[in-house]
């Protein structure tokens, strides 16, 4: 059993969340916060375009959720240029990366999504796309084949991973430029919940743009998602309007506490005081004793976790800080109340 899809605040994209597409800033500017990544591009978008370039190859790193495929979008309205949209796992044979590469045009933006998920084969391709603009085809089988290298366009690969460790060294050392994409403040969390009101026609109040802000995770498609949640509740419940009353009631209703926590964030604190002692416990052992995704946990659940300071890894597994329990209303045991040796 996992209750992974009806995760109000799963920060990856569900089938339903079309308006994430309208909401979208399609340029630097219209992008909030961020403001170091959006420097650094913008001087590389000058660059570029002063040397009559394809932009660099660029990499996005971070959680789901905090603009990856935004950012690339945004590269390429900005060079004016068409972006090609694909993923690691589309990606399956070496043939229809040659045949992706084949059809782009000079300055062309290639976006890769999950870049990690790439295979070995496919991403050996890859490399001299990357450094040559070159293409190498095998041309017949057996003892009369041979290797011809065809010449690419400029062009240029954008990625996106939410796992940074999984992209080989090899494929990270091909981007001339990686960004890494870190939660967001809660200023920027209301700004960008303002943006989207604004645009839905929603009104609210600010207390009401605070409190969905505050229980966003830092994350801007929780908080779209949330609210559209709170505007039906207020829709419904109510006469339309989102004060802070109505966001704490529609929030409180999916479960959603005051630090942004669902229940399964909660449930894997919970098993890892009550089922392991605080831990140190693996990861693995976790999912298998709350039955949900390894992967999901570690992707989506634990850097909030400890990005919060509720949430430690170590190379023995995951450990509880005295602020978990806290945060649950439970009394730290007196080995976690010690502060950590550092
Ligand atoms: N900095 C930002 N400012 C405004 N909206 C944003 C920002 N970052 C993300 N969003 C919104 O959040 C949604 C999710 O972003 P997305 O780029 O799909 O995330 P990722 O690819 O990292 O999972 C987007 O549709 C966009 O509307
Ligand atoms: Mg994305």
């Amino acid at each position: 059993m996992t209750d992974t899809e009806n995760r109000v605040i799963d920060p990856e994209p569900k089938p339903g969340d079309r308006l994430d597409y309208a909401l979208r800033p399609t340029g630097l500017e219209d992008l909030i916060g961020q403001p170091l990544i959006k420097e650094n591009l913008r001087i590389l978008i000058a660059a570029a375009r002063q040397r009559n370039e394809a932009l660099d190859h660029v990499l996005f790193y971070g959680p789901p959720g905090l603009g990856k495929t935004t950012l690339a979008h945004i590269l390429a309205n900005e060079m004016g240029v068409n972006i090609k949209v694909t993923a690691g796992p589309a990606i399956e044979r070496a043939g229809d990366l040659a045949a992706i590469l084949t059809n782009l045009r000079a300055g062309d933006i290639l976006f890769i999504d999950e870049i990690h998920r790439l295979g070995r084969v496919v991403e050996e391709v890859l490399y001299p796309a990357m450094e040559d603009y070159a293409l190498d085809i095998v041309i017949g089988k057996g003892p009369s084949a041979r290797s011809v290298r065809l010449k690419l366009p400029r062009f240029t690969v954008v990625g996106a991973t939410t796992r940074l460790a999984l992209v080989t060294a090899p494929l990270r050392a091909r981007f001339g430029a990686t960004y890494r994409l870190d939660y967001y403040q809660l200023q920027d969390m209301e700004d960008i919940i303002i943006r989207a009101a604004d645009q839905l026609n929603v009104p609210a109040e600010a207390a009401g743009i605070t409190a969905i802000g505050q229980r966003a995770r830092g994350t801007p498609r929780v908080a779209l998602r949330l609210l559209r949640r709170v505007r039906d509740y207020a829709e419904v419940r109510a006469d339309g309007i989102i004060t802070q009353q109505i966001a704490m009631l529609a929030l409180d209703l999916l479960n959603i506490d005051a630090r942004g926590l669902d229940e399964m964030d909660r449930r894997v604190l919970r098993a890892i005081i009550e089922k392991y002692g605080g831990g140190p416990v693996g990861l693995s052992t976790i999912a298998a004793s709350i039955s949900e995704e390894a992967d999901t946990i570690m992707d989506v659940v634990e850097p909030y976790l400890m990005q919060l300071g509720l949430l430690e890894r170590t190379s023995q597994g995951r450990l509880t800080t005295p602020a978990a329990y806290e945060h649950l209303g439970l009394q730290p045991p007196r080995s976690a109340q010690q502060p950590p040796l550092l």
